[in-house]
């Protein structure tokens, strides 16, 4: 069965890339003899009706834009069949044969639903959490790794003069690969993920008491937002060292910008990969990123696989700390 009509939607946090990725999905398309319809708001706009014949024009000039032009959204009402139901209609009314999906795991959800109604989907992995298992890539991850980055450095710059604690949350709801990637690369002193248990004088304190008796004026500790209050921990490092410590939370500064060439890449590589395999009439895969390829697996399998451990990271960051 050849392929005619495609929906693209993006969906979930928004992520640097997710317009590359469009480009690359509508581009794919039209060198096939494919017409893309881009959906707004995700599955929202699924519901809505909200299609748009999308030309290789309409999608110039977005390779280097953060965010998705075509907007995005969490749907509660998607996980109603009744709303899918709706969505799979304004899919008839259009004419669209098979949806790609730009997004993180929530929205692989979606597509797995929508699917056992009966639509294709291909679903390209973006999420600046990084935490699809089944890849080992998510669009929009370098680049957000890279603000929060140099926003440590900036930080470690004042807590070097002043001689303090800078406490800095990174973004992961459910995912601390931000915290622990920046963690290491930005040099901290502690870093605490929502992954792993930690334990408040072991982790956080110890560090930064041995860093002291060793010469050690400022210190840094990197916290994924999931792990809980930040402010809170920022506190008791200062009533239980005596040391001045100021909390910095990163917040949504990191979910936008111009995305990084690896994010620009990818974003190009998985969006012309996710159409190349609808062209070859095979439906309801996942993209993924493995040993550096580009390659797919069924969405199911994708959704079944385990996240890799943190220990390795997590104690070669320790032994860096020093
Ligand atoms: O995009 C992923 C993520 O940034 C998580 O780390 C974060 O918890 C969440 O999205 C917050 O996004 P929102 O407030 O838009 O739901």
């Amino acid at each position: 069965m050849s392929i005619k009509t495609i929906g693209v939607l993006t969906s979930g946090g928004d992520a640097p890339g997710m317009n590359a990725a469009l480009r690359a999905v509508v581009r794919t398309g039209i060198a096939h003899d494919i017409t893309t319809y881009g959906i707004n708001r995700g599955y929202e706009g699924l519901i809505n009706g909200e299609f748009e014949k999308l030309t290789a024009r309409s999608v110039s000039g977005i390779l280097q834009r953060g965010g998705t032009i075509i907007r995005t959204a969490r749907s509660e009402r998607f996980r109603d069949k009744k709303f899918r139901d709706r969505a799979m209609e304004m899919c008839k009314v259009f004419g669209i044969e098979a949806l790609v999906v730009i997004g993180g795991d929530g929205s692989y959800r979606g597509a797995l639903d929508f699917l056992k109604e009966g639509m294709n989907c291909v679903v390209i992995p973006a999420t600046i959490d990084n935490d699809i298992s089944s890849t080992e890539y998510c669009i929009g991850y370098d680049t957000a790794l890279n603000t929060a980055l140099s926003a440590i450095d900036k930080l470690r710059d004042t807590a070097y003069s002043h001689e303090r604690v800078a406490v800095i949350e990174v973004m992961g709801r459910h995912a601390g690969y931000i915290a622990i990637n920046d963690g290491i690369a930005g040099g901290a002193d502690a870093i605490v993920i929502p992954e792993l248990k930690y334990n408040f004088q072991q982790d956080i304190i110890k560090p930064i008491m041995e860093g002291r008796n060793r010469g050690k004026r400022d210190h840094c500790i990197v916290i994924a937002e999931g792990v809980g209050d930040t402010a809170k921990i920022c506190k008791d490092i200062e009533e239980t060292t005596g040391i001045r410590t100021v909390c910095t939370i990163l917040g949504y500064i990191q979910r936008g910008g111009s995305p990084s060439a690896r994010d620009r890449l990818m974003a190009s590589k998985m969006g012309f990969k996710a159409v190349e395999i609808l062209n070859e009439g095979r439906f309801n895969k996942a993209i993924c990123l493995k040993d550096n390829k580009i390659v797919d697996i069924d969405i199911e399998e994708a959704l079944r696989m385990e996240k890799a451990s943190f220990d390795y990271d997590m104690n070669l960051a320790k032994i860096l700390a020093m």
